[in-house]
């Protein structure tokens, strides 16, 4: 907690945010394995970081207001399993239901079809805390549809948005998203999220893993939104990753959908820029270009990283985890993910690839 803390805190400055009600929540998040040691191995093995951290910081670029910052969290049982965990995340969310303000309508419509038991999947709920400075903090909650097997997913997502009233929407995103029998092998249905709050921006978001996929991909993926440039998301692929193939961590890619519209209105592509560079410096290098190119002042990002590691960036890989595009409503920017590294840094790995 105390590295952890730390960070936050300092990530709180950058976007000019009280650190107090978020370093409360980080508290809830970790309960009691919060004060455990970092040199003992991590209580759960949590796919939110790499290194087991069940905690991963982004900050949000927003086109059109100052940038967030954000918390991706497994929220951790005593005895954790999957099943504890999706136990304690309810308990979570219920304890900060009232203070926040949350809205788990659309949550409780839903969460019996990603059901904890017989779970073989290796996580089966996560959330997101977004911190904007002047506003209470948003949360959003993941289902992972593959919690019970990768072959039942595509129906438990299907029933999942049906019952939210935005059954049309699928076809429409598997047939751009999924290469021809690839659903459930290469391509995969990662997250299924939900924005907790009830108001007209409230999201609903599909997000999927496409492994050994290319650009263009992606491009085709995005083309199922209208207003969403094709040709723009592969060249973002292109600029930060420098694959033709993306054969290590899958590419990802998430659609919007908002109630009443019936169809995806924004798109968003995760590209895990850490498999596909040395070091983070590499990784830095990358981003630099795209921040300007869309406008945004790397001085945030610069601050950002100052205020996770002092390590220097090319001692490592990983810190930088993803860098992503978000286009469409309600709210297009890029975000980067930074990881903690509060189990590891992972070393830095010779690569061919060009800077
Ligand atoms: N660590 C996991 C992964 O890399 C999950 C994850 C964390 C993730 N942050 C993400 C996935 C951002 C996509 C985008 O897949």
């Amino acid at each position: 907690m105390d590295r952890l803390g730390g960070q936050l805190s300092r990530l709180c400055g950058v976007v000019g945010i009280d650190p107090a009600a978020p370093v409360a929540l980080l508290s809830g998040v970790l309960g009691e394995h919060g004060s455990r040691s970092l040199s003992a191995p991590p209580a759960w093995p949590s796919g939110v970081a790499d290194d087991h951290t069940p905690i991963e910081f982004s900050l949000a670029y927003n086109e059109t207001e100052p940038p967030a910052l954000r918390i991706l969290a497994e929220v951790l049982a005593p005895a954790p399993g999957v099943a504890e965990n999706m136990a304690a995340t309810y308990a979570f969310l219920h304890r900060h239901a009232d203070r926040y303000g949350l809205s788990t309508r659309r949550l409780d419509m839903v969460r019996d079809l990603f059901a904890g038991d017989r779970t073989t999947g290796d996580f089966g709920l996560w959330i997101s805390l977004v911190f904007r400075a002047g506003r209470r903090p948003e949360f959003k909650v993941y289902f992972n549809p593959e919690v019970t097997g990768a072959e039942r997913a595509p129906e438990i997502v299907a029933e999942a948005l049906r019952r939210l009233g935005l059954g049309d929407a699928y076809a429409r995103m598997l047939d751009h998203a999924v290469r021809p029998g690839e659903l459930g092998r290469r391509d995969r249905l990662t997250f299924f999220a939900l924005d907790l709050h009830d108001g007209p921006q409230a999201r609903v978001k599909l997000y999927l893993s496409h492994h050994d996929a290319g650009p263009e991909d992606a491009a085709r993926a995005a083309a199922a939104v209208d207003g969403v440039d094709p040709a723009e998301v592969a060249a973002f692929c292109v600029d930060s990753g420098r694959a033709a193939r993306f054969d290590g961590r899958p590419l990802v890619d998430s659609y919007t959908i908002t109630e009443g519209v019936g169809r995806p209105v924004g798109y968003s592509i995760y590209v895990p820029i850490r498999d596909y560079v040395g070091d983070d410096r590499q990784a830095h290098h990358r981003m630099l270009p795209l921040l300007d190119r869309y406008g945004f002042d790397p001085a945030f990002l610069d601050r950002a990283i100052a205020a996770v590691t002092d390590r220097p960036l090319d001692d490592g890989v990983g810190l930088l985890a993803h860098v992503s595009l978000r286009l469409g409503p309600p709210r297009p920017g890029m975000t980067v993910y930074l990881s903690s590294e509060a189990y590891q840094v992972m070393p830095p790995r010779p690569l061919s690839i060009a800077v």
